[in-house]
């Protein structure tokens, strides 16, 4: 097999020579003069691979995701110690620059043939490109592991999205609380607001912060410098019941949602996964106002983010609102979750229960309406309209364990949680979707 591959960077003389007297497997079709001109070759489809020599420093994650979604692999030589490691902690493979031809060919095979596997094996497992990957190589064994990655104990963290249509359901409610039971009950957890369109979770929380730290996260991990301590310093403290529940703010301002790159964000989940057992991540709205709902444009969308979560979420809670309006939409956003992430089983929750919108005996009627319209899923809770709960929460920007201990939706979300909390609670029993 001959590779095409396009060049660029300082050193990339010595390698166009070295591999052109090799008359062999690697052909150097293009050279570039930056790497905004290498990202376009890759587009045209006549190159396989990307070979950066030199500036290697310029690689960020986002860079290495557009030249993989575009089928060309990348390969990187840099000399510098510190930035190799940054290079494998994003996956990418790197060599000295003096790397012999021979060797270099042999790497951007490996690198082809990696890209290949992943991409066959994305979408039936979620692949991981960098596991597919591999470290990096100096023809010396496998790289560094990422850096703030004890070697002894790596957690495993579960991520839990919540998310929902448009219409302001209770996702923020449901994943500060949810995160908030968990925390106080003793469990590492950090609550992310990944929400592109509304991020509202320091207000919740009565975090004075516009430092928007899911931002800054995405940023370090783009660089692939996002490590243990760097991730604990961004993340805000707050204090439930003598525990402390970490978090990472949303962008609030709306133009800043382009910094939630998926392979940035998804940086940052693997990172929260090192460090914390539960994820829980307020990803906002539905999907239903993206045009396109593939990965597979270049063009930045502003659902991409909620998309990689709901890829990457263990579990996803589809949350909306128990009446009239509520309920055929999330009808309608479970059946684009199912289109759009296959893989994804959604537990349903239907929020703000009361008999003033749907008739006595609430939760029968919503069974039954969900019966005939719904996706054939059971309906996973219910949790009632608590307006006086709900506000005192808002007001106060704390969670309802502390506000409204005592409530019936703080209950309700507590149970959900698997969290005891003293209260009784009505026996429900739901009526099954056929
Ligand atoms: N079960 C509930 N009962 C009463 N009000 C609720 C309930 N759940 C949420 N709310 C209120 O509804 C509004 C929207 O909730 P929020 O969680 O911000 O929605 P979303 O994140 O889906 O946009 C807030 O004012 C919140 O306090
Ligand atoms: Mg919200």
């Amino acid at each position: 097999m001959n590779i095409p591959v396009a060049t660029v960077g300082t050193a990339a003389a010595g390698v166009l020579d070295g591999l052109e007297r090799l008359q062999g497997p690697v052909t150097v079709v293009r050279r570039c003069t930056e790497l905004t001109e290498m990202l376009a070759v890759a587009q045209t489809g006549m190159v396989r691979a990307a070979i950066v020599a030199g500036d290697a420093e310029e690689i960020t994650a986002g860079i290495a995701d557009r030249l993989g979604s575009a089928g060309v692999a990348l390969v990187a030589l840099a000399d510098d110690p510190m930035l190799r490691r940054r290079l494998d902690a994003l996956n990418i493979l790197n060599a000295p620059t003096g790397l012999d031809p021979g060797d270099l060919a042999e790497l951007i095979s490996t690198a082809v043939l990696a890209l290949g596997r992943s991409a066959r094996t994305a979408g039936t497992a979620m692949a991981d490109p960098g596991a597919a990957l591999g470290s990096g190589t100096n023809g010396e064994g496998p790289g560094e592991p990422a850096p703030g990655t004890p070697e002894s104990e790596v957690r495993a963290g579960t991520v839990t999205a919540v998310w929902g249509p448009a219409g302001a359901p209770g996702r923020t409610t449901l994943a500060i609380n949810l995160a908030a039971e968990q925390a106080a009950a003793g469990r590492s957890v950090i609550l992310i607001d990944a929400d592109t369109y509304g991020a509202s979770v320091a207000v919740g929380l009565g975090l004075l912060d516009e430092s928007a730290g899911i931002a800054q996260a995405c940023r370090l991990a783009d660089q692939g410098m996002l490590d243990d301590g760097s991730l604990r310093a961004l993340a805000a403290s707050v204090s439930l019941r003598g525990h402390q529940l970490a978090v990472l703010t949303g962008v609030t301002r709306s133009d800043r949602w382009v910094e939630l790159r998926p392979p940035a964000l998804d940086g940052v989940l693997e990172a929260a996964r090192r460090l914390f057992d539960l994820i829980i991540v307020d990803c906002g709205f539905s999907l239903e106002t993206d045009e396109e709902l593939s990965f597979d444009t270049m063009a930045p969308r502003r659902n991409a983010a909620t998309l990689l979560v709901l890829e990457k979420a263990d579990t996803i809670y589809a949350v909306g609102a128990a009446d009239a309006v509520g309920v055929p939409r999330l009808v309608r956003a479970v059946a684009e979750l199912a289109e759009t992430v296959p893989t994804a089983d959604p537990l349903i929750v239907l929020n703000k229960v009361r008999a003033s919108s749907v008739g006595r005996q609430p939760e029968n009627q919503l069974g039954g309406a969900w019966e005939r319209f719904g996706p054939g899923r059971q309906i996973s809770a219910f949790l009632p309209a608590d307006y006086d709960a709900a506000d005192a929460a808002l007001l106060s920007g704390t969670a309802l364990l502390e506000t409204a201990p005592a409530s019936a939706l703080r209950a309700a979300i507590a149970d959900l949680a698997g969290i005891r909390t003293g209260r009784r609670r009505p026996v429900r029993r739901p009526r099954r979707a056929k």
